[in-house]
């Protein structure tokens, strides 16, 4: 049986899916009060998808090929989305760009995960960008999802030392367990509300933003 209780998540992967793991593992030691409604692969080999069979979960293979259009592969992940009631979607290592019918159908309701402290290293090979770069720390940032690549309003960053040494595979691991930890605490603040929007800043509940906030939780 799936765990279950409080809101309803829908969560897209293409590959591995220890994020969705650590979100599975959260909701069942009561860390997390949410219900994954549904767990959505464009990769049909995803291993991922094998973790949320086996955790009791709905899951479906729906290909990014063969579409008339992006919009019309984007369509179809929102309706299947919206059937089962989801109130917030949770990108755990999905490898596509969030297009319009996504994004209208779920506005600031989309989270994903990077592994680097944003607006430093965005899109792929983030951690192999952090060596390369020589920074000497990076880390882990959740955000909201808007229509750039990893651009969305911040709702938690949390920082890792690059070790001397480090490749961008040590570097990884160690960012990795880190975003195991932030990930299923800021998929509970978001569930929790009482958050809005200022400008491109996430105002967590009780907080003052700078003014002319927008609600939006
Ligand atoms: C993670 O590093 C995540 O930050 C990035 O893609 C990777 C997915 O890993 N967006 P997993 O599939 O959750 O194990």
């Amino acid at each position: 049986m799936a765990a279950t209780g409080g809101r309803r998540i829908g969560v897209l992967i293409s590959g591995r899916g220890s994020n969705l793991q650590a979100l599975i593992r959260a909701i069942q030691e009561g860390r997390l009060d949410a219900t994954i409604a549904v767990v959505i692969s464009n990769i049909e080999s995803a291993p991922g998808l094998e973790h949320a069979r086996t955790a009791g979960i709905e899951t479906l293979a729906i290909s990014h090929k063969g579409w008339p259009s992006r919009t019309d592969f984007d369509r179809r992940i929102a309706g299947e989305l919206k059937a089962r009631q989801v109130d917030l979607v949770c990108l755990a290592g999905f490898m596509r760009l969030i297009g319009a019918p996504l994004l209208e159908a779920f506005p600031n309701a989309i989270v994903n995960i990077h592994p680097s402290l944003l607006p430093s290293f965005p899109g792929v090979d983030a951690q192999k960008q952090a060596v390369e770069h020589g920074v000497r720390v990076t880390g882990v940032t959740v955000h909201l999802v808007n229509a750039g690549l990893d651009a969305g309003p911040i709702v938690l960053q949390r920082p890792v030392p690059v070790i001397d040494g480090d490749t961008a595979v040590t570097l990884s691991a160690r960012i990795l367990e880190e975003e195991h930890r932030a990930y299923p605490e800021a998929v509970r603040t978001l569930l929790e509300g009482g958050w809005r929007i200022d400008g491109r800043r996430f105002i967590p509940a009780g907080r003052q933003g700078a003014g002319n906030g927008e609600a939006q939780a």
